[in-house]
């Protein structure tokens, strides 16, 4: 039995598919890493049998084979998501909460280019596949059987169909998998926070972003007015929009954006949805004179908010915010 191998055309592509939208900087500092360990498995596939026992003459036949890798940053958040999680820290990470995985490490035997490409879904957050057709020609020899397999390894995020090929389906040692995931705060409620002077404004206030003037009530009178926002981890009763309630009546459940400014009553209503496929991880506030000026032109902001200064004429003043999937 002899095996003649020839290589017609070997075609690599490589594809980038579009990042997930992580955003790089967050508002609200610092979050702990947490890990998660998994496993990747060999399994052998029957790539042919040809039986030529009986038969006195030399079998020549020609397989056509591809061989690929797939990785998936996106599926491997999935499995992280959808699999009871098994953490150093006791994080359910199933349970709720929007994280990214920040670093990747495969320690088992595996393939080294393979490995790095897996390893490197951390950095670009997409998917990269690799993809090679051979020809092969094997030959059988007079009464004799060819069964041959090949080795298909599945992991988080993988699908690897390698080309290792062999006869015996031996078994394989597992590859273990380990991921560093950080934790991605999002908006859990805004507070409205009252001073008499503009310098005793707290520091982590909501600001404007162009450096505009952030006290709500700035050019009206009346109180200072700033934003705070509250972030959190935890997946429960998550803000997914942000309403400006301009109204006649006062609500004494929420503080007055136009505190001693008089005029009509103006409060941050947060709606939440439990349902919610998306949360809010950016905020900051835009000031404008130009009623044609959209916060939302350009794509730096994907909300808005309703005109927190409608019916009391000045700058139009928006709460802009960016969305994270869950
Ligand atoms: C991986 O790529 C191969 C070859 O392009 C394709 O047949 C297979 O369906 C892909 N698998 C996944 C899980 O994307
Ligand atoms: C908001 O989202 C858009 C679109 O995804 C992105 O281009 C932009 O950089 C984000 N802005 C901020 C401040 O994160």
């Amino acid at each position: 039995m002899t095996k003649q191998q020839t290589q017609i055309g070997a075609l690599i592509v490589f594809m980038l598919l579009a990042a997930l939208h992580l955003q790089s900087t967050l508002s609200s500092g610092e979050s702990s890493i947490y890990k998660v360990n998994k496993i990747g498995h060999y399994s052998w596939e029957l790539l042919f049998d040809i039986d030529n026992r009986q038969n006195s003459g030399t079998v020549k036949k020609q397989i056509q084979t591809t061989y690929y890798a797939n990785c998936s940053y996106r599926n491997i958040k999935k499995e992280i998501k959808t699999t009871s999680s098994v953490t150093s820290t006791g994080l359910e990470v199933g349970v709720g909460a929007i994280f990214k995985i920040v670093n990747i490490r495969m320690e088992g035997e595996i393939n080294s280019r393979v490995r790095s490409m897996y390893e490197h879904l951390s950095e670009i957050s997409s998917e990269i596949k690799i993809e090679r057709t051979n020809t092969e020609t094997y030959e059988i020899g007079p009464h004799s059987r060819l069964k041959m397999y090949r080795l298909f390894f599945n992991g988080p995020g993988i699908d690897y169909l390698t080309s290792t090929v062999s006869t015996i389906p031996h078994p394989m040692k597992d590859v273990h998998m380990h991921y560093a995931l950080k934790l991605i705060p999002f908006l859990h409620y805004i507070e409205v926070v009252y001073t008499s002077d503009s310098v005793s404004r707290p520091s982590n206030i909501i600001s404007e972003v162009n450096g505009k003037n952030p006290d709500i009530n700035g050019g009206y009178g009346g109180s200072y007015v700033w934003l705070v926002a509250h972030w959190t981890t935890k997946l429960e009763f998550p803000a997914s929009g942000i309403h400006i309630a301009i109204q006649r009546r006062e609500n004494e459940y929420y503080n007055d954006l136009a505190q001693g400014a008089g005029g009509y009553y103006r409060y941050i209503k947060m709606q939440r949805n439990s349902y919610a496929t998306d949360v809010i991880t950016e905020i900051s506030l835009y000031r404008t004179s130009q009623k044609e000026d959209d916060p939302r032109n350009g794509g730096r902001w994907q909300f808005k908010s309703e005109d927190i200064n409608s019916k009391r004429g000045g700058d139009y003043l928006y709460l802009v915010w960016n969305k994270s999937s869950i």
